[in-house]
């Protein structure tokens, strides 16, 4: 029994524990249930009797010292851990996940929005499954009249009152039913037309629509703010250009060009050699229109436009094929990556 105790203590004394493995092959080792420790305690009742309490207090001190060592070893190896941690360099930079970013198209047209929130616009948005009211009579498109052959119509089941809108004017007739002057909306939304899809053209596009409605409005009011919207778009340098146009809404109507922001007006392939590019179509609201919504047109005056986001939005990134900003393609939509909004 004593050499037993001489040789564990032997081996206590020669142990070297480095890792927390070890550690628990010590504890195995000595200080289990069948660990050579306790199996000491185990053979206990073959020690002969006058040798009982000699080897009884070996054993209670070795079985301490194993367990004071074990203890000993056991918080060296935290320590070391913890240094083990301290050692991680945290300015060490993390691999990035990528958190995705704006669509292009939301983008701009939030650009859009905001321009025009800053001088007052408030937004409204309408319903995209629309009735033929909204969309055309109460806009002065009569029924058979050629004007609506301008804008291709999705006809939901066959019912021609239900239709998606082709535009988003259709939610200036909204607000104006509900909304005594003055009318300050800007109406952001997607609009519906049976187009074939090219590079030019797509059955699905967006609209952004303006109104104003108030005293006293006048053409002047909306060649200024077109300007304004203009020169915060596409740059202070930026001219605008009026053109006299149709649209059964509005009486006189216009569509807007800006100088090329790519040419400067000089000439180049994108404005096809003009120096201008065609951004938007605009005009005073017809009296016959502010009529139709409930409002007395001896009273109240008011301007509107429509733009295509697509086509701001073309422009501005110098995107050639329409239909890239509905392939999602991720090569293309992570040229944005990092735009703000
Ligand atoms: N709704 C027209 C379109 O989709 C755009 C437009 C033109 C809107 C003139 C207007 C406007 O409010 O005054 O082509």
């Amino acid at each position: 029994m004593k050499n037993k105790i001489e040789e564990i203590k032997q081996q206590l004394a020669d142990i070297k524990v480095d890792s927390k493995e070890q550690l628990e092959e010590f504890r195995l080792k000595f200080l289990s249930k069948n660990g050579s420790i306790q199996s000491l305690f185990a053979d206990f009742k073959n020690v002969v009797k006058e040798e009982k309490p000699q080897m009884g207090q070996l054993m209670n001190v070795l079985k301490k010292d194993a367990q004071a060592l074990f203890d000993k070893l056991k918080s060296e190896i935290k320590s070391s851990d913890s240094q083990e941690e301290e050692k991680l360099d945290l300015s060490m930079p993390v691999n990035s996940e990528k958190p995705g970013s704006r669509h292009p198209i939301s983008l701009v047209r939030n650009e859009i929005v905001d321009i025009f929130e800053r001088i007052g616009f408030v937004i409204s948005e309408g319903p995209e499954v629309e009735d033929d009211f909204h969309v055309f009579s109460a806009l002065n498109f009569p029924p058979e009249h050629p004007a609506r052959d301008m804008q291709d119509t999705f006809f939901i089941e066959k019912d021609p009152d239900v239709v998606l809108r082709t535009h988003t004017s259709s939610v200036q007739v909204r607000v104006m039913e509900n909304t005594t002057p003055p009318i300050r909306t800007i109406s952001p939304g997607r609009v519906f037309r049976n187009e074939a899809i090219s590079a030019r053209a797509h059955c699905i596009f967006h609209q952004v629509e303006g109104l104003y409605v108030d005293k006293n409005v006048s053409f002047a009011d909306l060649k200024q703010t077109l300007m304004y919207f203009a020169k915060e778009m596409f740059g202070e340098e930026t001219k605008i250009r009026l053109r006299p146009s149709y649209f059964p809404f509005t009486e006189p109507s216009a569509e807007m060009d800006v100088s090329c922001n790519i040419c400067g007006g000089k000439g180049c392939n994108v404005c096809k050699y003009t120096g201008w590019l065609e951004i938007l179509g605009c005009g005073m609201v017809d009296p016959n229109v502010l009529t139709q919504c409930g409002i007395d047109s001896e009273e109240y005056t008011g301007f509107a436009f429509g733009m295509g986001v697509e086509r701001i939005a073309m422009l501005k990134y110098q995107v050639k094929d329409l239909r890239l900003f509905f392939e999602n393609d991720l090569r293309f939509l992570d040229q944005f990556q990092g735009a703000i909004w």
